[in-house]
Parts: structure tokens; sequence; C-alpha cells
């Protein structure tokens, strides 16, 4: 096989067999096949796209292109959420203790954040002691025994992945569908999941902005996770405006720790019920879509879920007494508020921008290397279609600086107050099974 001729077959639009994909994706891992000719096929696929075999084939060949977690020693089936990323989205959080707390089990790899606020493990960080320094068989140990353990990214997974993407992030093909679906699914099937449940952002704050392309993305991916053998189910939901209401590490274990209780902010409490409910049904601890969603709600009414949190926080070197005393995380210095400068409605809070407020604050890492400050962040006190009087707050913000003024002018950026009533934005837009 020549990769030439492989190129010139996907530019004419023909269907690449198994076999043609693997060599692809193994001669690109091993350093074979040059970046150029990678570039050239990945335009290729841009403007050609890929049938559904030849998708289900991709992802495949790049869980095969590096080592896989192995997961079998954990009974039942092991349930994985993938978020197509957002700003302050604090649904792991909490779905990890909640649908534990129902019984599935949650084998979660995670990793630290680049952007707006860290990764699941920099906001599990801000609970003093917690760790995810544990090895394999703790690991599985852990989640055989509580249903609830995470761990930091170990091996080498999907190294084809790795490289393609940062490729594709300089050839102006990150934005294809065939491409993206066969990134994320193949990260997940590597990781050990038995089944997936997608939240797919759409809006102004999310990868995908419009919602006909975060429909097509939703469904390439549940049509490859279900052709590979891994039962996958999808949602769409809003990111014209960030989840919730905190912004930042410890402020988003506050609000997870609310929403346990039933006491968090109303979006986040529905999308992870619904989220949730997939979890439960596809891990066969509920019978119907209904009944798993009875199971969970059940479990935060009876405390069973906040119990289940601070199991998971103990297990993990945690002290778990941050739970019923959150004054316990790191708190930070300074509190302000940002203040409405009009009478109005608010209309538009551009999470994007919101987010990178919260970076300027310290909450997320601008680079790798970056450290990060696990104390500040955001909660907004106003949401779309909220009223607000003038003088009053839009947003709490906690600060170890004392200058803020950039802070403050990147959020009154972010935040449009309208005169007229305006509309509360829908939630989930959509449910993708099959
Ligand atoms: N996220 C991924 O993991 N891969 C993509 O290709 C795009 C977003
Ligand atoms: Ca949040």
């Amino acid at each position: 096989m020549r990769m030439v001729d492989l190129i010139e077959k996907k530019r004419d639009g023909k269907e690449l067999t198994k076999e043609e994909i693997q060599f692809i994706i193994k001669g690109y891992t091993n350093g074979e096949i040059p970046d150029y000719q990678m570039s050239a096929f990945a335009m290729a696929i841009y403007f050609q796209g890929m049938t559904e075999a030849e998708r289900a084939e991709l992802t495949m060949a790049m869980v095969h292109s590096g080592e896989t977690i192995d997961l079998s020693a954990i009974e039942g089936i092991k349930v994985d959420k993938h978020s197509t990323g957002g700003v302050g989205d604090t649904t792991t959080l909490v779905l990890g203790p909640l649908v534990a707390s129902v019984g599935v089990p949650v084998a979660k790899m995670s990793g630290r954040g680049l952007g707006h606020t860290g990764g699941t493990i920099d906001k599990l960080e801000s609970i003093p002691g917690f760790h995810v320094e544990i090895d394999k068989d703790e690991f599985i140990r852990l989640v055989n025994e509580n249903k609830i353990a995470v761990i930091g990214q170990t091996g080498n997974l999907t190294p084809a992945d790795k490289k393609l993407y940062a490729l594709r992030d300089v050839t102006g093909t990150v934005n294809s569908i065939p491409l993206i679906a066969s990134s994320i699914m193949s990260k997940k099937i590597a990781a050990g999941a038995d089944a997936i449940v997608l939240d797919v952002k759409t809006g102004a704050g999310a990868f995908m902005k419009k919602l006909v392309d975060s429909k097509e993305l939703a469904n390439a991916m549940v049509k490859i996770g279900n052709a590979v053998g891994r039962k996958t189910m999808a949602v769409i939901s809003d990111m014209s405006q960030p989840l919730g209401r905190a912004i930042g590490n410890a402020l988003e274990v506050q609000e997870a720790i609310d929403t346990l209780k039933g006491e968090g902010p109303e979006d986040l409490q529905e999308l992870c019920l619904t989220l949730g409910s997939y979890m439960v049904y596809l891990a066969k601890k509920a019978n119907s879509l209904e009944e798993a969603r009875e199971n969970l709600e059940k479990s935060i009414q009876s405390g069973k879920a906040l119990e289940a949190f601070k199991t998971f926080i103990q297990a993990q070197g945690g002290d778990p007494s941050v739970v019923d005393d959150p004054m316990k995380l790191p708190q930070a210095k300074y509190t302000f508020e940002l203040e409405a400068k009009e009478d109005g409605y608010v209309a538009e809070i551009v999470a994007d921008s919101v987010g990178t407020a919260a970076m300027w604050l310290g909450a997320g890492r601008a680079t790798k290397e970056s450290t990060i400050d696990l104390a500040v962040g955001l909660v907004l006190n106003k949401k779309i279609g909220d009223e607000v009087k003038k003088g009053e707050s839009l947003v709490t913000i906690y600060s170890n600086q004392e200058d803020i003024e950039e802070v403050k002018q990147k959020l009154y950026e972010s935040i449009a107050i309208s005169k007229e009533k305006v509309e509360r934005p829908t939630l989930i837009y959509e449910t993708i099974t099959e």
C-alpha cells in the first residue's frame, strides 16, 4: 500500500477499507507516514467526509494505536460520560457520586485542565488531602468497594489521536465531524468504557456553536459507539451561558455538594439527572429511564448521594468533613460584587469570556505550566432571563488579588442587559438514543 494512493482515493470521494485505514493510522503513529501526507489526508477527509463504516474503523484504529485500559476486574457495566466542554461545567463532580450511589461503577480516569478552570482532578484537589496518585490495583479495589474512584491519566492512550489532533490544529482540519467524533470516541473506548453517555454542548460558549452542527456531531458519535459495540447515548445541552452558577475549582466543589443535597442550581440539577438516568439505564441498574431518574432523585432526597461523595473523598485521602463544612475548602481573600449599571433583564452571558475572566483571576491555566489558584473564581447571581435592578449584584468575584479592574471590565463586556423581557434558554435540546 502507498499513502499517496490512499490520499488520492479519499480526495476522489471513495470509501477506504478497514485495512487501508489501519495502514494509515499505524504508519502515522510509528512515523513512517510523514506529517505532510497526513495533512493532505486530513484535508481530504475534511472535504469528502467519511462513511459510517470508515468512521468506526478510524476510531478503532486509533484505539489500537496505543495502550488501552482493562477494567474487566471491575464488576458491572462501566459507563463513562463525556462532555464536549464548556464553562463552569460541574456535572462530572455531581454525576460521579450520584450514579455510584445507585450502584453504577464509576472508574474515572481524569486529567488536569487547560483554560477557564481546572479539570476534574484540579477541582477535587481543592478538598484538603484528596489525591489521585493511587495505583491501578487500588483503583480497581476502590471502585469495587465504593463504586467510585478517580485516577490520574496513565499510560500511552491513543497516541495516534494526540499526534493527529496536534496536526489538525495547525492545518485547518479541526472542524471535521468524522475527525472530531473519532477523536473523542477513541479516547473514551481506550479508557475502558463499556457504554458512553455524551453531553454535546451547543451555543456561544461551546465548541459547536450551531445546533445543527451539535446534532450532527452527536449523531456521528452515537453511531460510532453503537457500531463498535459500546452502547452510546447523547444529550444536546445549552452552553449559551455557563452551566450552574459557580466557575472556579473550590467554588464548583461547593456547588456540587449543594447539588448532591438537592439544593443546587436548577439547570445543573436537571442536566445531571438527565445524564445520570442515561448512565444508570446503560449500566442496567434500572429497567427504564423513568425508573433510573426516580432512583437518582430518591438518592438525593435520602442523603445517599451525599454519603457516596463523603466515602469517595475519604477513600482518596481527603477530608470528608468539607461536605458539611465547606469553609474548610480554600477561601479567597477578597470578594467583590459586579453591580448592574442599569435595570432590565439579563439577555446574554457569553460563556467563553466569563471563562476568560475566571482564568485571569487564576482559576485556570493559560499554559500547561501555569499554576492554578483553587480558591478563586466567579459565582453568577443572575442568569439569562432574570430581572435585574441597577446596583444589584450580577456576579460575585472571589479573588486573591485586590486589583480586579480588568476582570470587572471583561465581565461587563460579557453580560448584556436588555430593557425587554428575555426568555430563559432551553437547557436540553435533544436526546439521541440510537
Ligand atoms: N475534542 C477532541 O478530543 N477531539 C477533537 O477532535 C475535537 C475536540
Ligand atoms: Ca458550574
